[in-house]
């Protein structure tokens, strides 16, 4: 049988050596410790069976404060007698009165002179005198009072005297009621083996060997405790770490690039079309100072610009009509990741290519409980000799069961610099509905051939605060940029 405390174990012995019933009191003056701890070991005990808990009305007395005053003074008829004897047995009561200390008491003091036979009024002359004979002996309520307050308390059996009732009827002593409680111990209590249950073994226990004696108590992982608020990351920096990590995993490299963009790598290099709705101001942030950037890598520039007006080399048409350099050269902040992306590739134009990039988009949307105007995605792409739709597909659904998504679908889409294109979208059980993640396909050859890249590359893109949310379960994504501390503090980190 394990004990939870050592105060337990010490009641126990206690009433073994005592082997009857104890008070509460008892217990707590034998042992030093305090009516609360007593009570709340006997009721750990008391549910183990060990003890049984029982209670009785005791009764005590209690001075009154006018007890108190004649406990510490004498009763006002021993305080008279002793001022007549003084003079001899014999005063004249004007004079007694006059040097009795008390006098509202000398009253009270002459009325019990005469009621216990200690003395008499006498005429002596004419005159009334007070006459004592002798120092009457101590009386029982006397006595009884000097006993109250020296030892503080009467034995039950010297309640119920002559004295205590003398006391009580004149007001200087009262009976109080008290319910003790008694602890005895059961069969159980007297027999086991006492063992203290400790929930962490300590040096101490193991150098002193108290280790034989207890019982290692298993930790109870699910007990309350209280909140702690330690310091911790952002949520969203959070996340942002965890699909590094995944893409790392994956045998991907992160790739960074410029927040501020020009339009030639954030749409051009991309195949979409100048009059694209994407590319207005509406949808998109331009830089007003300053406004543009110069093209530097003429060839490129060149190619691009043939490849929009009528294909150039890559088998396509391209979009017909002039394309404007100046157009170009505008300054944006950029509006997706796919231009980091393209960015490498013009750059990298070796297989094998496996990066990504988790990073800072802008759009100029209204903030709203869906969207916001600055937000983060998640890009890469796969360049590599032979690489399919399907290897796509494989990645995507990889990188989703990674993050604990294990219903993903693709569905058909159309992005201007993919061919084929496809929107994967993940099954959200708690909304009852599909929800459309990331954006992908294999880059188009107009987008490709200008940057001399000769395989195919598979790209894929998409917000990350869509995922995060759904994996906190909010439905409002302005909470991720609000830093309400309540919020940060309470989200959980383990899901
Ligand atoms: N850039 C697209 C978006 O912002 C996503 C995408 C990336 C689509 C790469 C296809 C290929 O939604």
């Amino acid at each position: 049988m394990s004990l939870e405390s050592r105060l337990e174990l010490e009641i126990l012995e206690l009433l073994r050596k005592a082997n009857r019933t104890l008070s509460f009191s008892e217990i707590c003056s034998s042992l030093g410790v305090s009516e609360s701890s007593v009570a709340s070991a006997s009721s750990s005990l008391f549910q183990k069976g060990l003890i049984e808990l029982s209670s009785k009305v005791t009764r005590h007395v209690q001075l009154t404060p006018e007890g108190e005053y004649h406990s510490k003074h004498g009763l006002p008829e021993r305080r008279l007698v002793k001022i007549v004897l003084e003079k001899g047995g014999k005063i004249p009561l004007d004079e007694a009165r006059e040097k009795y200390p008390d006098k509202p008491f000398f009253t009270i003091a002459l009325g019990w002179l005469r009621k216990k036979n200690w003395g008499l009024i006498q005429s002596l002359n004419g005159v009334p005198h007070i006459v004592v004979e002798k120092e009457p002996p101590e009386g029982l309520d006397e006595s009884i009072l000097s006993k109250v307050s020296s030892q503080g308390f009467l034995e039950q059996n010297a309640l119920d005297t002559e004295g205590v009732r003398l006391l009580i009827n004149r007001g200087l002593v009262k009976i109080m009621e008290r319910a003790e409680r008694l602890v005895s111990l059961t069969e159980a209590g007297r027999t086991v083996e006492l063992k203290i249950a400790v929930t962490q073994l300590t040096p101490e226990l193991i150098r002193s060997g108290e280790w034989r004696r207890v019982e290692l108590k298993p930790y109870d992982v699910k007990a309350d405790v209280e909140p702690l608020y330690p310091g911790r990351l952002h949520p969203l920096t959070e996340f942002i770490k965890e699909v590094r990590e995944i893409f790392t995993e994956m045998g991907f490299t992160e790739i960074k690039g410029p927040i501020i963009e020009s339009c030639f790598w954030n749409f051009d290099a991309l195949f979409t079309p100048q009059d694209h709705p994407a590319r207005e101001m509406q949808d998109t942030f331009y830089l007003s100072n300053p406004s543009s950037i110069e093209l530097n890598d003429r060839e490129l520039v060149e190619r691009v610009k043939k490849t929009h007006e009528d294909g150039w080399e890559t088998g396509s048409t391209g979009w017909g009509g002039k394309w404007s350099e100046d157009a170009a050269k505008k300054l944006v902040l950029r509006t997706h990741t796919t231009c980091v992306s393209v960015r490498y590739l013009a750059e990298h134009k070796d297989p094998p290519v496996k990066v990504f990039s988790v990073d800072r988009v802008f759009r100029n949307e209204r903030i709203s409980f869906k969207s916001l105007a600055e937000f983060h995605q998640i890009e890469g792409i796969i360049m590599d000799e032979g690489v399919t739709l399907r290897d796509l597909k494989g990645v995507l659904t990889q990188f989703y069961k990674k993050l604990g998504l294990e219903k993903v679908q693709f569905w058909p889409s159309y992005f201007p610099y993919t061919e084929p294109s496809m929107n994967s979208v993940v099954y959200v059980p708690q909304a009852g509905r599909w929800l459309e993640l990331c954006g992908m396909g294999i880059f188009r050859p107009e987008v490709t051939k200008p940057l001399g890249i000769e395989h195919p590359v598979l790209a894929w893109g998409g917000g990350l605060e869509r995922l995060l949310m759904l994996r906190l379960g909010i439905t409002d994504i302005r909470i991720l940029y609000q830093n309400d501390l309540g919020w940060l503090r309470r989200v959980k980190t383990c899901l």
